[in-house]
């Protein structure tokens, strides 16, 4: 297998640290539970996350072209908080945020490419924010290319995202915030079994438009305890 390594290491509940080296390791760290679960192996030793059909592992520059196949798209960025992207805000994200391969502090975000295992296919993109040491909050985001729509694979690494949110970064509570009109995102949202909260009727003047905002919200125990 090639690409890139990638190591979790678990520093005490409130840092996440994953290294990037030449030659991708086999030994992970997260496994893959029956359906889209990802635990941590209890090891806290070297891996990446590998849920059952996904390995989220940082973007680099090889994922350009796949990227711009999918956040290049008007309707792909509908309703996220970005144009359509080129290949140069590509880059910049790259070498910027997208950069990021470690959670050390409240106001950073990790992002992770979702990979196919079985094809090496770049299928879309997770985010995971986190928003508030003292209130240990966290917050949601995925992108995803429409060629691999329908297959529960913006779920399985969303579901990943939210084991690495509560399972080693110890937080409390994890939001997702959308459009009412994005549909698909909420579907996302419900099958991770967050519960919607609140709906902000026109609360946000979004690309020329008045947006209806839901928020939907998972708590740890609620995690822990599904349907409970
Ligand atoms: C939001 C978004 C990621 C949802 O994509 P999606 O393909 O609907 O979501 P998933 O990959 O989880 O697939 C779920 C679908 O696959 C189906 N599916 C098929 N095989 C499946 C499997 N093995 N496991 C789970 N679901 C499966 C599900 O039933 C579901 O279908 P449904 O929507 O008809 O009920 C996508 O629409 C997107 O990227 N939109 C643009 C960016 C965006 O708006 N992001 C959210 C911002 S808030």
């Amino acid at each position: 297998m090639t690409g890139a390594e990638t190591e979790a290491t678990r520093q005490g509940c409130d840092k996440i640290r994953l290294y990037t080296n030449e030659v991708m390791t086999e030994n992970f760290a997260y496994y893959a539970q029956p359906g889209y679960g990802a635990r941590t192996s209890g090891s806290g030793g070297p891996g990446m996350i590998k849920t059952e059909r996904l390995l989220l592992r940082p973007l680099t520059s090889a994922d350009t072209e796949a990227l711009l196949e999918y956040r290049g798209r008007e309707d792909v960025c509908r309703y996220v908080p970005f144009e359509p992207m080129t290949a140069e805000v590509i880059a910049h994200r790259l070498a910027t945020q997208w950069a990021t391969t470690e959670l050390t502090d409240e106001g950073q975000a990790l992002t992770l490419g979702a990979e196919i295992t079985a094809t090496g296919e770049l299928a879309g993109d997770v985010v995971l924010f986190w928003r508030s040491r003292e209130h240990r909050g966290g917050e949601l985001g995925y992108v995803f290319n429409p060629r691999f729509a329908g297959q529960g694979y913006a779920t399985e690494a969303a579901w990943a995202l939210l084991a690495l949110a509560f399972d080693e970064l110890g937080l409390h509570r994890v939001i997702a915030r959308l459009d009412e009109r994005n549909e698909a995102s909420a579907k996302v949202a419900r099958r991770l079994g967050m519960r919607l909260e609140a709906r902000l009727v026109s609360n946000e003047l979004f690309k020329g438009e008045w947006s209806t905002e839901l928020d939907f919200a998972i708590l740890h125990e609620e995690w822990l305890s599904p349907g409970s």
